[in-house]
């Protein structure tokens, strides 16, 4: 082994190496590069040292071994490490970090372990385009996110995708300094959530015979829709959910998992039609919309299904939030439902829309009873919100702004900037068929979460942004990843990057090496900018 004194060159550029500028997406807040041109270098066979006992440290050691070839030890003060992660930076944003790149070595600091985590992925896109020893010039790079809840939701109903697909999934959220991960579990299309206690769920509700092809005439009638004769199938048991936990949870990633409740429950319906208003028969869909079949409020079987299901979620899934769905649920079904009626009469309710609001209330107290808080869609503040939900506003801003008025937190993720199911080229014939819509790169980069006609104070409660990847129309993880990059790098730079800060020509050309990094990962994107 080398002697640090030895590797730590106080040379002038020579221009051998490369020499890395810190440029990378989402930007650091800081990149104060050394006016001397020194620099230290990063090579294989360096040893990065973490603080003995903090398993988390422990951890983020071994990621940067893998990211840049280095062996992981415990810190000792008498060798000291080429490259050493430490805590202790003084920010209240946990997720800060700071890269110190001196004669004594180079340091990546964190206001917690996140905060490490987040400045060994600035240093790792930042040498990763480079072949060999790497010269970092010494600097001080510094970053932290504008907001806590940086989002991207994942659509694994309409389309199975695998557990090994899943864990890629997260790998690009980590690259991209996001932090949850929304997994819509269950749809009309298909319920994907094992549930011990209820095992026909995972056995037949999970598949769906055929599916509508392309977008034929019968969209929206499924009688006479054109399907293909594939069926899709497909669900993760509790242990392979566990595991996706665990390997989320290394990477600082909180999943936030989706059981949609009480509309887009056909596949539930399926094989408990007598928690339907009309009693059924249903069949797993194999049409994309708004199916008028919801679960029926009046039914006191629907109360006991809706808690043994979100029971074992809670089992499953540590996290605070639950998301409970919430969007796109008719109510005609409930008008004419004796159960349903009786059950408004009962409550002395005065629209339908209130009985939403009554099943929310009951899954908020079941919930919290475990600790947790229930997010929904914005529909859920129409027959008025629980005490404590918060909210996910999809159908513009003024759902979340309206929330936020109310002081409920609300995560933004309107269609016109946030659903990147839509096209991303004006030009259809270039890309996969898609949805719908059209929603271009910069479109993305140019979000503000934070709509006008809030106060400082109310403004607070919107705790974070996402960005939503349905699949009724991406069939493989190949055209996911087509999706999902490069419009992730502008969403993170919405996540990351205070309004002031942002800037999208240079971003396309920060844009351009991280493009290089997917090539080097192996992920699909989409090469053109608009
Ligand atoms: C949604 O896109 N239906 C939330
Ligand atoms: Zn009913």
């Amino acid at each position: 082994m080398k002697t640090l004194s030895l590797i730590l060159c106080a040379a002038f550029s020579l221009g051998v190496a490369a020499e890395v500028n810190y440029q990378v997406v989402p930007l650091p807040q800081q990149i104060d590069i050394d006016a001397s041109g020194k620099y230290a270098v990063l090579a294989e066979g360096m040893t990065v040292s973490y603080p003995a006992d903090n398993a988390q440290m422990k951890r983020n050691a071994e990621f940067a071994a893998e990211y840049f070839g280095l062996s992981a030890k415990p810190a000792d003060k008498k060798k000291p490490a080429e490259v050493s992660l430490t805590l202790g930076l003084k920010n209240d944003n946990p997720d800060a970090y700071c890269i110190s790149v001196t004669g004594k070595g180079i340091n990546i600091q964190g206001a917690s372990e996140s905060g490490v985590f987040y400045g060994i992925q600035t240093l790792r896109k930042s040498v990763m385009n480079e072949q060999g020893e790497v010269h970092l010039p010494y600097a001080t790079v510094s970053g932290a996110p504008r907001f806590g809840y940086r989002g991207t939701e994942l659509d694994c109903a309409r389309h199975f995708f695998p557990v090994s697909f899943v864990k890629k999934f997260i790998d690009i959220l980590a690259l991209h300094g996001i932090n949850r991960f929304h997994w819509h579990l269950t749809d009309d299309q298909g319920w994907r959530f094992e549930v011990k206690a209820l095992p026909q769920l995972a056995e037949k509700a999970s598949v769906r015979p055929h599916t509508i092809i392309g977008k034929n005439i019968g969209l929206r009638d499924p009688a006479n829709a054109i399907y293909d004769d594939t069926p899709e199938t497909g669900y993760y048991t509790q242990e392979e959910m566990r595991e996706v936990v665990r390997y989320a949870a290394e990477r600082y990633i909180t999943i936030v998992p989706e059981i949609d409740l009480p509309g887009h429950m056909i596949a539930a319906l399926s094989v408990f039609p007598h928690l339907g208003c009309t009693g059924g028969p249903y069949e797993v869909w194999g049409v994309w919309g708004i199916a008028d079949d919801v679960l029926c409020a009046g039914n006191p079987g629907t109360l006991e299904f809706l808690k043994t299901v979100y029971g074992e979620l809670c089992d499953v899934f540590p996290g605070k939030l639950i998301h409970i769905g919430g969007d796109e649920s008719p109510r005609v079904r409930w008008k004419t439902c004796p159960k349903c009626q009786a059950k408004m009469k009962e409550l002395g309710l005065k629209e339908e829309a209130q009985l939403q609001t009554y099943i929310n209330k009951e899954m908020e107290a079941f919930l919290s009873k475990r600790g947790r808080q229930i997010i929904g869609w914005d529909e859920t503040l129409e027959g008025g919100l629980s005490d404590k939900a918060a909210v996910m506003s999809w159908r513009g801003y003024e759902g979340g702004k309206a929330a936020a008025k109310l002081h409920h937190q609300v995560v933004m993720t309107p269609t016109s900037h946030c659903y990147i199911d839509y096209y991303q080229l004006k030009n259809h014939d270039a890309q996969p068929l898609a949805i719908g819509g059209y929603l271009p790169l910069s479109k993305v980069y140019s979000m503000e979460p934070v709509p006008d006609g809030l106060t400082e104070e109310e403004a607070k409660y919107i705790m974070g942004v996402q960005c939503n990847l349905w699949t009724e129309y991406v069939l493989s993880p190949d055209h996911a990843e087509y999706m999902l990059l490069p419009r992730l790098a502008a969403m993170s730079e919405v996540q990351w990057l205070q309004p002031e800060a942002k800037n999208y020509e240079q971003f396309l050309g920060r844009l351009e090496s991280l493009r290089q990094n997917y090539r080097k990962l192996g992920y699909k994107y989409c090469s053109t900018n608009e």
